[in-house]
């Protein structure tokens, strides 16, 4: 397939300006079938959407109840695809979230921390159960709310929601043999902060674990994506846990940090910005809190001259452009041994062009919409920095919604390491391409950043994954496929990308006194 990409090499603003206008390009979302050109057309196939409910206002959830907010505040959550308010959402001041550390407390002492672990078990299977059946509809609103395509909503997110629930209900009663020769007991009240890239999903790696030892929630979404978490609150209570066990306070980061400094809290766990995880970390120093940080990433494609290119293009494609680059653990940085450099820049930019950007409703559309304004503006902003410091902009030419937050799938080239799309968390669809010639260059490279989450190696040698492997400063590393999860397998990062684990026994570890 022939392509004609819109490569700049710009005199630095002409890039983000055509960028921008580009994302002001007009196609109406509801008439657009695809958007590459007409060379491979599909039909429209809009998920169903008009049967979901959503009440105009989101009260707090505490104590088993919704209840209005003491201050009376509320604030919209829009549709980031359609710019429209969905409904509004409870901000929670300090009296609220107090009431709900006194419920969890509550309920930890008396209710939680006595029951039968076999009993907890039997909520969190009926948790499970009921998201199941449920998870159409919490796909539709993950994508409504988030800007997430269905196919991921509906594919990754909620599939692993559940399958956090399932797993961690297993290990409600076999504490004991999750810690051999231990007494493992739980902590008390954790308080949850969790970003809006995945925020169902994030609810899920952190409630699970916590329930399951046996401890007691306060749970603050993102402030653009509290939608799921409210209807989890409406499963909970369907699922008849007690009440207090799960307490949901929506509102930004004033809330997140009145969680943070309350003194009832006996574990903090954030995931979030590196900025703010830092605060919070100085925030808990010198306090009785335990903390497990979850923060940013600048995670590097290791490509190997004998790996098998094309499988090697698709997981770096969707390493990078799944979720819109809304990934902590994206693989924003691409290393290509320098024999193949040619090759590989040409197949990406052929595959950039056929990805499929706009409605996420389509079960078609590979890339949606990103989350929020601010988060666009974070991305023109460093893509614009790297256009100036010399690097080249590949950007896909499909057309964008007018309405709605859009950024095409883009990668520079003429990267250097002490470039800030080098360093820096851009979080969105964007890639920076680099080269090395050997294996010490290469994990060198991926190495030099502050972060330390995730890496990806795509060889045809199993000696040199495993070499790289054991040279690589990341919490994670892929090889020959990327951003696979499964709840048995602990997640975490090294260096500014955080401490702790979440998902398998270490997950559980995080919210038990194991002595
Ligand atoms: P953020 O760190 O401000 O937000 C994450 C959560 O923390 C939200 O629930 C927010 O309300 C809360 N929060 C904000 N300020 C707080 C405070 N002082 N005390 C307690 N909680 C607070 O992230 P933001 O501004 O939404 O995104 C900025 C950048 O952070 C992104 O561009 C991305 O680079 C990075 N990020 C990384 C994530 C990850 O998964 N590691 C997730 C989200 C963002
Ligand atoms: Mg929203």
């Amino acid at each position: 397939m022939k392509t004609k990409l819109a490569t700049r090499k710009v005199a630095a603003n002409r890039a983000v300006v055509k960028a921008a206008a580009h994302t002001a390009a007009v196609v109406p979302l509801k008439s657009r079938a695809l958007n590459f050109g007409g060379k491979w057309d599909y039909a429209p196939a809009l998920e169903d959407f008009k049967h979901i409910q959503i009440a105009p206002r989101h009260e707090l959830f505490i104590n088993g109840q919704f209840l209005a907010p003491h201050s009376g505040q509320y604030f919209p959550s829009i549709n980031p695809a359609t710019e429209q308010t969905l409904t509004e959402i409870a901000a929670a001041d300090e009296t609220d979230v107090n009431n709900a550390v006194q419920a969890a407390r509550n309920a930890y002492e008396n209710v939680w921390s006595k029951l039968p672990a076999r009993e907890r078990g039997k909520y969190l299977y009926r948790i499970a159960r009921i998201i199941q059946e449920k998870s159409r509809e919490l796909a539709v609103l993950e994508t409504m709310d988030g800007g997430k395509p269905i196919k991921e909503s509906r594919d990754f997110d909620l599939p692993m929601v559940a399958a956090h629930f399932f797993y961690y209900a297993g290990w409600a009663d076999k504490l004991q043999y999750a810690f051999p020769g231990k007494t493992p007991r739980p902590l008390g009240v954790a308080g949850q902060i969790i970003p809006w890239n995945f925020p169902l999903l994030m609810a899920a790696w952190k409630i699970a674990p916590a329930l399951a030892g046996g401890n007691t929630v306060v749970l603050k979404p993102a402030e653009t994506t509290s939608l799921t978490a409210l209807r989890l609150a409406q499963i909970l209570q369907e699922a008849e846990l007690p009440p207090g066990v799960v307490n949901i306070v929506t509102g930004a980061g004033a809330t997140g940090a009145a969680l943070v400094n309350h003194p009832g809290v006996d574990k903090l766990a954030f995931t979030g910005s590196t900025e703010v995880g830092k605060r919070i970390a100085g925030a808990c120093a010198g306090t009785k809190k335990k903390l497990t940080l979850e923060l940013g990433g600048k995670a590097a494609n290791i490509l190997f001259e004998d790996a098998p290119i094309d499988q090697a293009i698709e997981g770096i494609i969707n390493g990078i452009y799944f979720n819109q680059g809304h990934v902590c653990c994206a693989g924003s940085r691409l290393f290509v041994q320098e024999g193949i450099y040619k090759t590989v820049i040409k197949k990406l930019r052929d595959r950039i062009e056929t990805l499929r950007v706009g409605n996420p409703l389509d079960k078609n559309t590979d890339i949606g919409a990103i989350n929020s304004r601010a988060q666009l503006d974070k991305i023109r902003k460093l893509v614009q920095s790297g256009v100036d410091e010399g690097g080249e902009l590949v950007q896909s030419r499909c057309a964008l919604p007018s309405k709605g937050y859009w950024y095409a799938p883009s990668f520079l080239t003429n990267v250097t390491m002490s470039h800030r799309v080098a360093q820096e968390e851009i979080f969105g669809p964007v890639l920076s391409v680099m080269t090395f010639r050997t294996p010490e260059e290469a994990f060198e490279r991926a190495n030099n950043t502050p972060y330390g989450l995730s890496a990806g190696v795509w060889t045809d040698k199993g000696s040199k994954i495993f070499k790289l492997v054991n040279k690589l400063r990341a919490g994670v590393v892929w090889a020959n496929t990327y951003n696979k999860f499964d709840p048995t397998s602990p997640f975490g990062g090294y260096k500014e990308s955080g401490f702790g684990r979440e998902g398998g026994l270490q997950g559980l570890a995080a919210y038990c006194q194991v002595d």
